[in-house]
């Protein structure tokens, strides 16, 4: 599995570098990836943390007072031996300006031998002159196959010290696995040890529990939510022209070999525009559903942090673990509120967070199809409509009456109405303005009244209920006649 990074840093070594940073926040991988260079080059491996100090990985010997990091440098410059020493949780000392000339001069040091220092942490910003001497390296995040080796791995290590079952098959061990991507090893190792200890056994069920772990894994972070859609197209009325073009890049989930060899890459995603209650969300469930992917949920609602600084890192860490859990959905439900800006306090900080998700659009690795959907185009910044950015914009309008028809139609079955005693054409005529959401509510309105009655619904009480409800469009007329205006030359009907 580590092959090819096991090669790049061979090469670096011999290309004498002594710093290596390597990119990840999986430090117990990178120790993986640390010893076994120095397995491979035959020198002792060495651990460093602030609270225990050096110590050496085989002898299991601690090196007194090497807590301090300038001894610990000056211990290194002063060793006689080689050795490969990983640094845990280095990577902020580095700010400070002496402890970089410390490094400098034991880099100088080192010239002649192999030694060298790894330190992990994404996006290390060196300065000059240290740079120079830093080599970074990305570590891809574990593939199926170092799941499946890690697996083994607790499996061999639990059955020395009691009874574990594997009762599982080929397919679903695949799923299983399949459902570890975007954890670390690290993340995955205590899950599994997990599955497999609760009841001595590895059996189809765990699948749930490892969805439901890493659920609770990515909801810790706050910003993503992880939904399990049960809508499907089957769903959703009218919206044909929308649903036809999802329907199209479907081929990347069936066929994604077939798909790429074709030249085509996996799309980007789009943007729902629209009045409110029109199937937007339901669309973005649904395609979830359809494409057979999961959903990871943002809120944008929450993006906001009171901490100057946190907003940001909340927003890029949940763009790297939607990357991580790649291919996937990811829905931005209401887009407009992630950038309304907070006022003259706010700092800039919106303008600096629709520049993260813009450039994040563009640069972004691993198939992650966007789904936004927005209901007031005025709060959504102008470059964030600009050609490019989504693949494609739609238009959500408010059903006609063929639409609303069908939406009834759906609603009515999905509640076992008697569909026979209803004039359907009749309530679509009665409710031009409404929207599929105050349809639904009509319907339940209905129920409620015909509950109470202990009567089966009659065409009476959904009457009633159309009769004593306000559509938003009336209240709203003229801000979805402005809208309709705008998406006009700008957007694809989503009908
Ligand atoms: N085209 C439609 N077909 C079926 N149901 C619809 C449709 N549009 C809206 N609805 C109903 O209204 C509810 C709310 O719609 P939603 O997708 O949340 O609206 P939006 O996100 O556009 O504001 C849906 O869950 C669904 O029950
Ligand atoms: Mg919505």
């Amino acid at each position: 599995m580590n092959d090819q990074i096991l090669n790049e840093i061979s090469v670096l070594l011999k290309s004498h570098y002594h710093v290596i940073n390597i990119e990840t926040i999986d430090d117990d991988r990178a120790e993986a990836i640390a010893k076994e260079i120095s397995d491979l080059i035959q020198i002792p491996f060495y651990i460093w943390s602030v609270h225990r100090g050096l110590f050496n990985y085989t002898e299991r010997d601690v090196h007194p007072d090497t807590e301090d990091v300038f001894n610990l440098l000056s211990h290194i410059s002063g060793s006689t031996s080689e050795g490969i020493y990983l640094l845990r949780g280095f990577k902020p000392f580095l700010d400070d300006i002496k402890v970089n000339t410390h490094l400098i001069s034991l880099v100088d040091r080192l010239e002649n031998d192999r030694s060298a220092l790894f330190f992990t942490g994404k996006d290390a910003q060196l300065e000059d002159p240290l740079r120079s001497h830093v080599a970074s390296i990305k570590l891809p995040l574990p593939s199926e196959d170092d799941f499946v080796v890690l697996l083994k791995q607790i499996y061999t290590d639990l059955k020395r010290k009691e009874r574990i079952e594997i009762n599982i098959s080929k397919p679903d061990l695949d799923k299983l696995i399949m459902n570890l991507r975007g954890l670390t090893l690290f993340e995955a190792k205590k899950i599994l040890t997990m599955i497999m200890v609760e009841d001595g056994t590895l059996t189809k069920d765990d699948i749930q529990v490892v969805i439901d772990s890493k659920k609770k894994l990515i909801e810790k972070e706050g910003l993503l939510e992880y939904y399990t859609a049960e809508e499907s197209f089957g769903d959703i009325a009218a919206l044909d022209g929308l649903k036809d073009w999802l329907k199209k890049r479907q081929i990347f989930v069936e066929k994604p070999d077939q798909a790429k060899k074709a030249g085509l890459i996996f799309p980007k995603g789009i943007l729902l525009l629209g009045v409110p209650g029109t199937g937007k969300s339901l669309c973005a469930k649904a395609v979830s559903k359809e494409w057979g992917l999961p959903l990871l949920k943002m809120d944008p609602a929450k993006l906001y942090s009171k901490y100057i600084g946190e907003t940001e890192s909340k927003f890029n860490k949940a763009m790297e673990i939607s990357e991580k859990m790649s291919p996937l959905i990811l829905w931005i439900d209401e887009i407009e509120k992630a950038f309304a800006s907070g006022g003259d306090a706010d700092g800039g900080l919106s303008q600096r967070v629709i520049g993260s998700f813009l450039s994040w659009m563009q640069e972004r690795k691993g198939d992650v199809f966007v789904i936004a959907t927005a209901n007031d185009v005025e709060k959504l910044p102008p470059e964030f409509l600009r050609k490019g950015r989504f693949d494609e914009i739609f238009f959500v309008d408010l059903p006609d009456y063929e639409a609303r028809k069908s939406i009834l139609d759906i609603h009515m079955k999905r509640r076992e109405m008697a569909l026979n005693l209803l004039n359907l054409e009749r309530l679509a005529e009665l409710t031009e303005g409404f929207s599929g959401a105050e349809l639904e509510q009509v319907l339940i309105g209905a129920l409620y009244s015909s509950f109470s009655n202990k009567t089966e619904i009659t065409q009476e009480d959904i009457e009633e209920e159309i009769r004593s409800t306000y559509p938003l469009s009336q209240t709203f007329e003229h801000k979805i006649q402005t809208l309709r205006e705008w998406a006009k030359t700008r957007t694809v009907s989503a009908n």
